[in-house]
């Protein structure tokens, strides 16, 4: 909760700042005052509430990278949110693909009979993928590593880079560093594909979604513009929904670029 609110507040605005600050009756000075101590217990509550939410997340976080949860939750919406790149793409045509953060490899099922490539920093989700499609399938490989200072082997460019729901959980700089160094890892003929969530501007239950998700950087639509311009020249921007039984949860955007190098 911003300042200004916490040492503000008149007894009848503490009513409405309860709900931001948590448990406020405690705070309210019995004759009906304003003191720094009730302004200072009421930021402390407001600290305690960012905390409790910092612990959900995190909590969040630690299930939602074990492998088998992650591929659980995903599985209503894999095929979904790949949609756009099916649609817009001749997967068959593909030679080499990148997956960026590619999870317990949850779109190499796409890429069966391509040369792939996914990295992850999670290594539990790229044993579980090595478990599931690495040894007995020569042409598709897993690497544990950090994209952000991914360097691939000398020489070797991919035709196919696929960033799927990646970037917003990397800041700015990052983002902008990774995507110039995968432009450099494209072939001339070569395409990024990038499906990302969007923050949308009012609110709504995707704001909200995207909001407390564990990525912490969901951008506005023009600001994923900008940034994936910089890098590559757009062919394809194409904003859709993504959702359970017709009603629309996320905001997502599909972004297909050449490199600009
Ligand atoms: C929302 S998941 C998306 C996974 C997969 N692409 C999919 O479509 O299901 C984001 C992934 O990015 C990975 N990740 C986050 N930061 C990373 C980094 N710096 N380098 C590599 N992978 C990273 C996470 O481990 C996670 O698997």
């Amino acid at each position: 909760m911003p300042d200004s609110v916490a040492g503000q507040c008149t007894r009848h605005e503490l009513t409405s700042c309860k709900k931001e600050a948590g448990n406020v009756e405690d705070v309210v000075d019995l004759n009906g005052g304003r003191s720094a101590d009730n302004a200072k217990r009421l930021e402390n509550s407001a600290t305690d509430e960012q905390m409790l939410r910092g612990h959900v997340v995190s909590t969040l976080d630690a299930i939602m990278r074990q492998p088998l949860v992650y591929r659980m939750w995903m599985a209503p919406f894999a095929k979904k949110k790949f949609a756009p790149i099916a649609a817009h793409n001749d997967l068959g045509l593909i030679r080499r693909v990148l997956d960026v953060g590619c999870g317990p490899g949850t779109n190499a099922d796409y890429f069966g009979c391509n040369d792939y490539l996914g990295v992850d920093l999670n290594e539990q989700y790229i044993r579980d993928a090595e478990k599931r499609y690495g040894a007995s399938q020569g042409r598709r490989r897993f690497l544990t590593a950090d994209v952000g200072k991914f360097v691939a082997p000398p020489g070797e460019r991919f035709d196919f880079v696929l960033v799927n729901s990646f970037l917003h959980h990397v800041d700015d700089l990052t983002t902008r560093t990774i995507l110039l160094n995968l432009s450099n890892l494209l072939t001339e003929d070569g395409h990024v594909h990038i499906l990302d969530l969007v923050l949308p501007g009012s609110t709504s239950v995707a704001r909200f979604l995207a909001q407390t998700d564990r990525g912490e950087f969901p951008r506005p639509l023009e600001k994923w513009h900008q940034i994936f311009s910089e890098s590559f020249e757009p062919e394809v921007f194409e904003p859709y929904d993504l959702g359970a039984c017709g009603v629309g949860l996320w905001k997502m955007v599909y972004f297909k670029g050449k490199s600009r190098i």
